[in-house]
């Protein structure tokens, strides 16, 4: 069964690797030999880590807080992922006629470019390695990672399964974008490489000012300390769910109607907090969780 459920082969199950819809392999081959500039900022993520926060952090440092232009223009828009036409089609027509197809998009953004990724850094343009532009990478533990992506795959994929099911498919690769592992020690393996920032959801969460600063230092930029307050207090949890132009509702209303809390009673921004896992997973699922992540983790020193 893959995310679609069963019988629905739009998400390719491969195990161990990465799941995406068959169609992706019409964007492949243009994605690896993709142009990068130096100045490009990429934001690598696996889903539900905290990525579009930190790339609203990103795109406002690097577009000196135009905080009205977050506001009116959404952050697909702005900031997009570049297999928008594979993962998101179903929304590309929110985004404007010049987004037919997402690869083309990003090729014609002026520069500095923010472009956003779940895609592992094995199917991205092979320039990078050469380029070497900024890359930043989010991480969250994969116990709340799980929960998120739980409540997102029915906001926005309608995939309705029980919790259990959907942790036992979580562990078996079997949900779209595939290996949490996998994806994590592309990134982590290439830690030292100078050009690779990572950074991690509960350090946005316990210090979300340091995390604005950290990235502007890496991004080469000044920000005054009123500047990163501003940041901050824009971008908080409250602040950012009622924010269109940075959360992804615009997506959710055109999936489900105009206020789709109201129908299906899941924000995109949902909780923001750490260890909601607690709350989800029986004492025999976390131990489950707790020998996949040592399994996956030993001989490394990758730990969450
Ligand atoms: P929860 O579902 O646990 O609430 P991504 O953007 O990579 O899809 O990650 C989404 C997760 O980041 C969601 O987690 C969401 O609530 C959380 N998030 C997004 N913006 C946030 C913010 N400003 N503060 C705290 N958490 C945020």
């Amino acid at each position: 069964e893959n995310q679609l459920g069963e019988g629905n082969s739009l998400w390719e199950f491969h195990p161990g690797k990465v799941v995406l819809p068959g169609f992706f392999e019409n964007y492949v081959g243009r994605i690896l030999d993709a142009p990068i500039r130096k100045d490009d900022v990429w934001l690598v993520s696996y889903p539900k880590t905290g990525s579009t926060w930190c790339q609203e952090m990103i795109w406002l440092i690097q577009n000196n807080l135009d905080f009205e232009g977050s506001r009116r223009v959404l952050q697909q828009v702005r900031a997009p992922l570049i297999e928008a036409s594979v993962v998101l089609f179903e929304f590309t027509s929110l985004f404007g006629d010049d987004f037919t197809n997402s690869v083309d998009y990003v090729a014609n953004l002026p520069s500095p470019r923010a472009i956003k990724t779940h895609l592992p850094l094995e199917l991205l343009p092979t320039q990078l390695d050469k380029v070497k532009p900024k890359i930043i990478y989010t991480m969250r533990n994969p116990k709340d990672v799980c929960v998120s992506y739980y409540f997102h795959s029915q906001l926005l994929h309608d995939f309705y399964v029980d919790f259990d099911t959907f942790c036992e498919m979580f562990l078996n690769d079997a949900i779209a974008y595939g290996s949490f592992f996998n994806h994590c020690f592309e990134a982590w393996n290439k830690r030292h490489e100078g050009n690779i920032l990572i950074i991690r959801y509960e350090d946005m969460k316990k210090d979300a000012k340091k995390t604005v600063r950290n990235i502007a230092d890496f991004l080469g930029k000044t920000l005054s300390d009123t500047e990163v307050d501003m940041i901050d207090s824009y971008l908080s949890f409250e602040c950012m769910r009622k924010n269109k132009g940075c959360n992804v509702e615009a997506l959710t209303d055109k999936k489900h109607g105009e206020h789709s809390f109201d129908k299906t009673g899941i924000h995109f921004l949902r909780k923001g907090q750490v260890g909601d896992w607690k709350n989800y997973m029986s004492e025999e699922m976390s131990r489950k969780f707790d020998e996949w992540i040592k399994k996956n983790t030993q001989g490394t020193d990758l730990r969450f």
